[in-house]
């Protein structure tokens, strides 16, 4: 079987990569374990995905969060694979809805295996991941993953109604951003001090922290979406403005352009496609569009590092510093 978690890409994510080599491998070890199922298909389609790469973001923030408050223990490595489940899961489903076709650099399961494969085994991910809560027995990791599962499926639907629609307001992407994606920063590096037995303090910090480094962290990708590589971020540059996703950059760029570049951004939201990316990426560029996202973002990873400011030194925590200097510098 392949290696998996794609090679680190920033000296930050490096270090913590570094620091928990050994958790991380037991954490790629019962990922592929707790995936086996006696359907092929199933086997087949998560295997795929689990083993295309990924970052392995969400499990280095509960394995950071769990040792900086002092845990010595074995479940954090199950909660970190837990994470990484759902994520997964959000992710079949999300190429799903956003008709994507590439991920991690290579074809996404909705275009190897089609949508209806691609949606049942998200299912199965997710409900796999509800078993292996069970059998973790603690009645509050199950309410801030029930909790945390729930408010990513509202913020989809939220996205999924903002789409095509160029009235969406910052505030409206701004909650949008937070509940599918931060949510779950959240949830990982709140479950490293609950299984830690924090501080009720300590525990509102690192949530706190997951929360703004989860909203900085889609910031940046909405902004790659327009100006990173494919090869670079393993997906295809544009796929946002296809669906007629109306994130901030782009709203920016119609806030900021002249009429004539209002004009046309408002129409290929609410067309999507990408006949226009030309021109869309000139606005983008001349408006700092891009600039300004990447700033929400700084401020962002600020908000990260200023909830840390309490917790005690470790390197563990100074891992979870460098995580919010990755978050706005990544390329990929
Ligand atoms: C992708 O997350 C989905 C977003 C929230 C933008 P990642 O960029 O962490 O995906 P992988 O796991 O590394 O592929
Ligand atoms: C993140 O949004 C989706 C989830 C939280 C599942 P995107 O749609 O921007 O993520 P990518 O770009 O496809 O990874
Ligand atoms: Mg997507
Ligand atoms: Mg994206």
């Amino acid at each position: 079987m392949s290696p998996t978690p794609s090679p680190p890409s920033h000296p930050a994510l490096y270090e913590a990569n570094d620091l928990l080599a050994a958790q991380l491998a037991a954490v790629e070890v019962l990922m592929r374990e707790c995936l086996h199922c006696d359907v092929p298909l199933i086997n087949q389609v998560s295997h795929y995905v689990i083993a295309s790469g990924g970052k392995r973001l969400r499990p280095v923030l509960v394995l950071l969060s769990a040792c900086a408050m002092g845990y010595a223990g074995r479940r954090h490595i199950d909660l970190a694979v837990i994470v990484e489940l759902i994520h997964t899961a959000t992710l079949l489903h999300d190429d799903v809805v956003d008709s994507s076709r590439l991920r991690r650099g290579q074809k996404t399961a909705n275009i190897v295996w089609g949508n209806e494969a691609s949606v049942l085994v998200g299912d199965f991910l997710y409900s796999r991941a509800f078993q292996m809560m069970v059998d973790i027995g603690e009645m509050k990791v199950l309410k801030i993953l029930a909790d945390a599962t729930n408010t990513i499926a509202e913020g989809e639907v939220m996205q999924l109604v903002n789409c095509r629609d160029p009235a969406t307001t910052e505030a409206r992407y701004l909650d949008t951003i937070r509940f599918k994606t931060a949510k779950l920063f959240e949830a990982a590096t709140r479950l490293g001090a609950v299984i830690a037995v924090s501080e009720v303090a300590d525990e509102k910090a690192l949530a706190c922290y997951g929360r703004h480094l989860g909203t900085a962290f889609q910031l940046v990708d909405d902004a790659l979406d327009y100006s990173a590589t494919a090869t670079d971020i393993g997906k295809n540059i544009g796929d946002d403005l296809a669906e007629g996703k109306p994130t901030l950059p782009l709203l920016y760029a119609m806030w900021q352009g002249s009429s004539a570049q209002a004009a046309f951004i408002r129409r290929a939201i609410e067309d999507g496609g990408l006949e226009q990316i030309e021109q869309i990426s000139a606005a983008i560029e001349s408006t700092g569009a891009i600039t300004y996202t990447l700033a929400l973002a700084e401020a962002e990873a600020w908000e990260a590092r200023e909830a840390l400011a309490g917790l005690p030194g470790s390197p563990f925590l100074d891992a979870l510093v460098a995580l919010t200097k990755f978050t706005v510098e990544r390329k990929s």
